[in-house]
């Protein structure tokens, strides 16, 4: 089977494992959790990088060190990965759900749309005219690893005291161009996952990233347990065992060395589905901004009305030849635990997901293997 996305993982990895297993240390104590820390901190230019055990976690942990409040709002795309909108309910809040745009990301311009029209502001702060309820920040993915154009929802939340908090799960490698920024750097606190079909892996992890220092401290107070005093167990206030193990550091510094190697794989393989996908009818390759550098995490292809398959008849065709491909996640304000919460003019994230198809994306894809897609999503 041709996977989706499969983690490369090399001989190195083993070296760093075996070194830390022999170590003892292979819980959350060790210091290769902070090395990768430091590495994550260089690569992104984020101040401060707090290592957790999942992206989930680091998400939870976003929204809560933002300041979110149990009956707050936030505001958040409904095309993501459910773990965005879990976290969201973790911290007691509800979501109001947004369009999405051709990049697949949040519709910034009907997000901005939606505060000027559906909000009041009371000391500074933004209520939602329908429910009253205080909308404090607004949870924004980078969708494929696409950066999301946020310079002027930025400057409309700094106005309203609404917090921006990225889910930069799927975007590790990826910057804009005019100010070379990473993305998950821009907002107050940002969220990267090293889950194993991300672009590089710890097994299960993620990252807090922030350039604000007490909430560096405060994420990792939270995220070992909230340990006040660590001789007599004093704990002020709920933490959680959140804390990214010395093993999952291992393997992620391994896997950070290949960084630049997996991306320039991922641009050769961009390159050669824009190159053949245009030459099939009714078929294209999603577009990536052009105001960012990609990291090319995951390709998706474009199926027009017209195409001689359905998307369905797509899938199942290329799943009988052994070729791994899925739609995009079904919309989250239409998913039952979600549908109870607002949801606002939502019409391009349907018309996305009807005609579009996530591609086989691995660094690993070898020339055979891309030809065999191309040759099957031609025949
Ligand atoms: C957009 C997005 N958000 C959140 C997550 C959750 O990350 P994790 O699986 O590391 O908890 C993922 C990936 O799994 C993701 O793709």
């Amino acid at each position: 089977m041709i996977d989706l996305h499969s983690p490369s993982i090399n001989k190195d990895a083993i070296g760093y494992l075996r070194k830390c297993v022999k170590s003892g240390w292979v819980s959350t104590g060790g210091n290769l959790i902070n090395q990768f820390e430091k590495k994550i901190e260089n690569i992104t230019g984020s101040k401060y990088a707090i290592a957790c055990n999942s992206g989930t976690s680091a998400l939870h942990l976003s929204l809560k060190l933002a300041g979110v409040k149990s009956k707050d709002e936030v505001i958040a795309p409904t095309l993501t990965f459910v773990a965005s909108i879990n976290a969201i309910l973790y911290n007691s809040c509800s979501p109001i759900f947004m369009d999405s745009d051709n990049f697949y990301n949040i519709d910034v311009n009907k997000t901005i749309e939606f505060l000027k029209q559906n909000t009041i502001k009371k000391k500074n702060f933004s209520y939602n005219k329908k429910t009253k309820k205080r909308i404090s920040a607004i949870l924004v993915t980078h969708v494929w690893g696409n950066a999301a154009n946020l310079n002027k929802l930025l400057k409309e939340c700094k106005k309203r005291k609404i917090n921006i908090i990225e889910d930069a799960s799927e975007s590790l490698g990826t910057r804009y161009k005019k100010n070379k920024k990473h993305t998950g750097t821009l907002g107050l606190l940002g969220a990267l996952s090293f889950n194993a079909n991300k672009i590089i892996t710890t097994g299960s992890g993620g990252m807090i990233l922030t350039n604000n220092s007490k909430l560096a401290k405060k994420a990792r107070y939270l995220t070992t347990q909230a340990k006040d005093d660590p001789i007599y167990f004093v704990h002020n206030n709920v933490g959680y065992n959140y804390r990214m193990s010395n093993i999952s550091a291992a393997l992620g510094l391994s896997q950070l060395k290949q960084l630049n190697y997996f991306l320039k794989r991922k641009e050769l393989i961009r390159d050669f589905y824009v190159s053949k996908i245009s030459k099939i009818k009714n078929l294209e390759l999603a577009k990536t901004p052009e105001y960012s550098k990609n990291n090319n995490w995951l390709n998706i292809l474009k199926i027009n009305k017209k195409f001689k398959y359905s998307r369905n008849q797509l899938i199942n065709k290329m799943i009988q030849n052994n070729i791994s491909v899925r739609p995009v996640w079904k919309l989250n304000h239409l998913q039952k635990p979600f549908k109870k919460f607002q949801h606002y003019k939502i019409k391009n994230a349907i018309k996305l997901v009807k005609s579009s198809l996530c591609l086989p994306s691995s660094p690993s894809l070898t020339q055979k293997e891309l030809k065999k897609i191309f040759l099957k999503l031609s025949a």
